[in-house]
């Protein structure tokens, strides 16, 4: 089977409110490191000589876009998304160039990571391309509990075989496009896009990425990643 990993482009779902973060700015354009956080994420991404551009998913009445048609040489795309991440990520896959068909692979990114690191996206690239389809996710370490509705723990579950799904994922555009119309259709709301895989019946392989790649949800999470910027490339 052919590989082609030669353009391989990005979309980047960033059309959400941050509702737990809380505030007027969503909270993928707060200052990180003096820059919007966007900016942070945009340019780990364009940073892996693979990645040949970038669709940027905004909001229907987005004001924070800071409106960069380009980043390290690379074209930025935007599109615009809808009220669930499922929804924003296709149209992000509609609004990728008419070259690359539906056998190419394709990333797709969380604006709110910015602390991804070079060699994780490296990893994922090459193994997404050998499997099929990949995503970085981390092994649970901790004993994992089950709250009744007053937080009592009321059970321990198995943490074997549990992972944390993070992003980027990885998957061809064509089989990606048709996993999340199908979840969309039968009404799933899909938190990632290897959930969608999945109720398709593919196994999006599991690569081990660092615990560092935080998804920005609250205002303490903006904090570890200010400190996680400077640690990490
Ligand atoms: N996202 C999106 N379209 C949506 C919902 C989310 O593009 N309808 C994006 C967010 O902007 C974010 C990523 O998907 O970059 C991950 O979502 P999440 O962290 O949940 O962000 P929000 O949905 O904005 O936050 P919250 O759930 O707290 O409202
Ligand atoms: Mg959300």
């Amino acid at each position: 089977m052919a590989i082609d990993v030669n353009a391989l482009w990005c979309v980047v779902p960033a059309a959400g409110r941050g509702a737990r973060f809380g505030g007027e700015i969503p909270k993928q354009y707060l200052p990180l490191a003096g820059r919007p956080l966007i900016l942070h994420t945009l340019e780990r991404l364009a940073a892996h000589p693979r990645v040949t551009g970038l669709v940027v998913v905004l909001a229907a009445q987005d004001r924070w876009w800071p409106q960069v048609g380009e980043i390290n040489g690379k074209p930025v795309r935007t599109a615009v998304g809808g009220s669930e991440r499922g929804d924003s990520v296709l149209a992000g896959l509609r609004a990728l160039p008419d070259e690359i068909d539906e056998t190419q692979f394709v990333l797709v990114h969380d604006a709110a990571r910015p602390c991804l690191r070079y060699e994780d996206l490296g990893r994922l690239i090459a193994e997404g391309a050998r499997s099929g389809g990949a995503l970085l996710a981390a092994p649970l370490r901790d004993t994992l509990k089950r709250a009744n509705g007053f937080n009592r723990s009321i059970e321990t579950e198995a943490r074997e075989a549990r992972w944390r799904a993070f992003t980027p994922q990885m998957f061809r555009r064509g089989e990606l496009m048709a996993a999340l119309e199908a979840a969309s259709a039968r009404g799933v709301i899909v938190t990632d896009e290897a959930m969608a895989m999945e109720l398709v019946g593919h196994k999006p392989m599991l690569i081990e990425g660092a615990e560092d790649n935080i998804k920005v949800t609250t205002p303490a999470d903006l904090k570890l990643a200010e400190f996680l910027l400077e640690k990490t490339t």
